[in-house]
């Protein structure tokens, strides 16, 4: 394996095979800040017990990147969540550095990549707070489905292989590694407006019918806004719904 170059305020832990890198990472945050400082990044070449939001499984067989970025922000715990729309964008930067420019690479709310309109990515952000308002660890885990991806999924997937787009894991890890940062300072600096505004102009479905999935309920309307927390507005004739967890599927394509 080459081993990726990547900026300097990166600590790398690599593994061969492990069962999910979040959970590792976890581990490692709760040590605390000696043993995994803000940056450590855990990566590994192959879960064997992968998560997904909604406690579904990640299909993590060799050949894709899974990764675990450890982070110590200084904010209050509900503005945590937007550290995944700020990787979402790092993510989104990265591919557009390594793809030539036939490729069409969306934003799915809350935290999905989209490649030709099929899903080609998911991040999973985890955060742990002793009680005072602030988070003490975020942990966003970031699955790429490089060389491959699972079939028969409610929401269609696909990998970058699959969309004849040859780079390897090494490549994306480290183009990943360069584009979050920028959108990092830019979140530390400016706060959430401007990762907001430039998700919305990413993002598939906007201004559009969409159908959002709940736990027990299926819901359609237009896809109108995200609020500053992050969570999907949705008009209903007029009504405004504010989703703050869902599955959203496009009436359009
Ligand atoms: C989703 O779309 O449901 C989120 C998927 C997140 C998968 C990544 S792979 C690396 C990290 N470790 C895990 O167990 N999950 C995340």
């Amino acid at each position: 394996m080459a081993s990726p170059r990547l900026p300097s305020v990166y600590n790398l832990v690599t593994f061969e095979a492990i069962g999910s890198t979040n959970d590792e990472a976890r581990a490692l945050a709760r040590q605390g800040e000696e043993i995994a400082p803000d940056g450590t990044l855990v990566w590994a070449l192959e879960q064997t017990a992968g998560r997904g939001r909604r406690g579904r499984e990640w299909h993590s067989p060799k050949g894709n990147l899974y990764i675990s970025l450890i982070l110590r922000p200084e904010v209050p715990t509900k503005d945590a969540a937007q550290l995944s729309f700020v990787a979402a964008l790092g993510l989104y930067d990265a591919l557009g550095t390594l793809s030539d420019p036939g490729h069409q690479i969306h934003l799915k709310w809350p935290n999905d990549i989209l490649l030709q309109d099929q899903k080609v990515a998911g991040l999973l952000l985890e955060t742990e707070s002793s009680g005072e308002d602030h988070a003490d660890w975020v942990i966003v885990g970031l699955g790429l489905n490089v060389a491959s991806f699972p079939k028969d999924m409610p929401f269609p997937a696909t990998s970058l292989r699959a969309e004849n787009w040859a780079v390897s894991v090494e490549d994306t890890l480290q183009a990943f590694s360069r584009s979050f940062l920028g959108w990092a300072n830019r979140w530390v600096n400016d706060g959430f407006a401007p990762i907001r505004q430039t998700w919305l102009m990413r993002a598939k479905g906007l201004n559009k019918p969409i159908e959002v999935r709940l736990e027990n309920e299926t819901l359609k309307g237009t896809f109108i806004d995200l609020d500053e927390d992050g969570a999907l507005l949705l008009d209903q004739d007029g009504k405004m719904r504010r989703i703050a967890a869902g599955d959203v599927y496009f009436s359009e394509g």
